[in-house]
């Protein structure tokens, strides 16, 4: 069940997650992990290739992360990229300089490489099979036909490339083949195929660059010999019979919240063990317009054993005459573990609790330790397992987002569900500022629902990261018929964004802005004003609680 691994070493580049997404997509499973990782942790784990990342420092910056040297000694094919590369350099003897000139964005490689056929591509036929460097047990004398091109094979000669440095190689290590150059860095790519070494100064992993999916492609086919064995069908066998295996004659409660993760977790555990799995669903009473019963909908017909129990009112006595954020938060994470505690008690002796944790969330690097935090922070389920003194189960563990959606997929559910957009735990509390009330949730329900309904309507749903309404606890002065109003305010946030980290607010066309507002002012009874959020984040959060 171990898959051909090509393990990234994260430098700290914002592009770090996107190698692995890359890898997946072709098929080669791909883990990131810390610089830091001790040789003898990377060498038992026999990957088939190692990526040394992009990073925003300078090898020569004090405190710039490196890793062990031996791992170009190890005998498994190296790539870096960017930062990676110049450590290669620095590691290996050879000079990384500030650059005369940055690059910073488009950039023009012209492929030198020994093997470049003239006029299109830089070769034209594949590598056969992966090149041997002996294997991960060092050695590392080559035994098959080394191409110091190996990277460009069928790449055109000159391609338009992202590239983000300030520093290049002044010189390669001995050994080196120039293999590709640019006009700001007269080294762009290097290689010493004989040892399995690669590296390119720009990021194949960016859309940007052209032919950079055929790059990695070389390198994890052609230079690692990956023949492409991770796929989600297979995915879905072997998270199901490694949670039997874990979970053997336990039992297994799930807190659903209702979202994509959760529900694939638990479609996942209960293929694994049938009816010891017992799903709990908690309405906290903030929860979208016809949520709750849509939710219970969806698991009868995927025939999920689960517990529903309705909390709101318990919720919002708790929430009565609170306006504070983060007092808001801490009353619906502290009622959820009360209410869930209570209902597991009742199911008597309980082992594990499944989560629908994520790839992101475990990756312990140097780009995201910071924000991996953060993420932690919003778990809503947190300090459950501690108290109850339950084993976690988390079969989704390995996955980013998009690979949680293909397996929601396959495992039947509908389409419009596998691409909702991020729902926070506390709901439409962090979207009522002020007071949550039974009647002010009534109203931003409805509005709301107008503003999904028309976002879909007109093609922008899948586009967006989130759009909603939040109500705010201003009244103005409008006139209705002939009368004079003094009613609520609904703004409308819409924002696009790759991770929720940062965003920008989306440029919705006028008329369907138009739509939303009228239809929010004339349906939703006690709303006289539709204003539209026009700020980023940073230095705006995309909830406004
Ligand atoms: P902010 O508002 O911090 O939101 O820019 C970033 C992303 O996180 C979601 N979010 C939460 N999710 N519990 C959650 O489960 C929370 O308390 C919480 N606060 C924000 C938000 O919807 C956005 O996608």
């Amino acid at each position: 069940m171990s898959h051909q691994t090509i393990v990234v070493l994260d430098f700290g580049s914002q592009y770090t997650q996107l190698i692995a997404r890359r890898l997946r997509e072709l098929s080669v499973y791909s883990e990131i992990w810390a610089p830091s990782t001790p040789i003898e942790k990377i060498r038992a784990r026999r990957p088939a290739g190692i990526i040394l990342s992009g990073g925003p420092k300078s090898v020569s910056d004090p405190g710039a992360p490196k890793c062990d040297p031996a791992v170009f000694e190890l005998g498994t094919p190296v790539l870096g990229i960017c930062y990676g590369m110049q450590l290669m350099a620095q590691a290996l003897g050879g000079k990384v300089e500030p650059a005369p000139q940055r690059e910073y964005g488009h950039a023009t490689v012209t492929v030198s490489g020994a093997g470049s056929a003239p006029g299109g591509t830089s070769r034209a036929t594949a590598v056969d099979g992966g090149q041997s460097y002996g294997g991960s047990d060092g050695g590392g004398a080559a035994t098959a036909v080394a191409d110091p091109a190996a990277l460009f094979v069928d790449v055109p000669s000159a391609i338009r490339v992202w590239a983000s440095h300030g520093d290049f190689v002044a010189a390669a290590p001995s050994g080196f083949s120039v293999v590709a150059t640019s006009a700001n860095a007269p080294i762009a790519a290097m290689s010493n195929a004989t040892r399995g070494l690669y590296a390119i100064l720009f990021h194949p992993e960016v859309v940007h660059t052209e032919s950079g999916l055929d790059i990695l492609r070389n390198f994890a086919y052609g230079i690692c010999g990956c023949t492409g064995d991770w796929s989600m069908s297979s995915f879905v066998d072997e998270a199901t019979a490694r949670a039997r295996a874990q979970i053997g004659n336990g039992r297994v409660v799930c807190a659903l919240s209702g979202g994509v993760d959760s529900t694939v977790a638990a479609l996942i555990l209960h293929r694994a063990v049938g009816s010891q799995l017992t799903c709990i669903f908690v309405d906290n009473g903030v929860l979208r317009l016809n949520e709750a019963a849509q939710v219970v909908k969806r698991f009868e017909r995927l025939q999920l054993p689960v517990v529903f129990v309705d909390a709101s009112q318990l919720f919002l006595e708790r929430l009565a005459g609170v306006v504070d954020p983060e007092r808001k938060r801490k009353i619906i994470g502290a009622a959820f573990i009360d209410v869930f505690e209570r209902e597991a008690a009742k199911l008597g002796e309980v082992d594990f609790l499944a989560q629908g944790t994520l790839y992101p969330d475990v990756i312990e690097s140097v780009s995201i330790v910071g924000q991996s935090e953060i993420i932690k922070s919003h778990h809503n389920v947190g300090g459950l397992p501690e108290r109850m003194r339950l084993k976690l189960v988390e079969p989704l563990r390995e996955l980013f987002k998009d690979e949680v959606r293909e397996v929601g997929r396959k495992l039947g559910l509908e389409e419009e569900f596998v691409v909702r957009q991020p729902f926070p735990g506390p709901g439409l509390a962090v979207r009522i500022l002020g007071e949550v009330t039974r009647a002010r949730l009534d109203l931003l329900r409805l509005a709301d629902a107008i503003v999904a309904d028309e976002v879909k309507r007109a093609g922008w749903y899948a586009r967006l990261w989130q759009s909603f309404a939040v109500l705010l606890p201003v009244q103005s002065v409008g006139v209705m018929g002939d009368a004079r109003t003094y009613e609520s305010t609904i703004a409308i946030r819409a924002v696009e964004s790759r991770d929720g980290m940062t965003a920008d607010w989306a440029r919705l066309p006028h008329d369907l802005l138009a739509r939303i507002s009228s239809r929010i002012v004339n349906e939703v009874k006690g709303v006289n004003r539709v204003v539209y959020d026009i700020s980023s984040k940073p230095p705006s959060t995309i909830e406004w609680e």
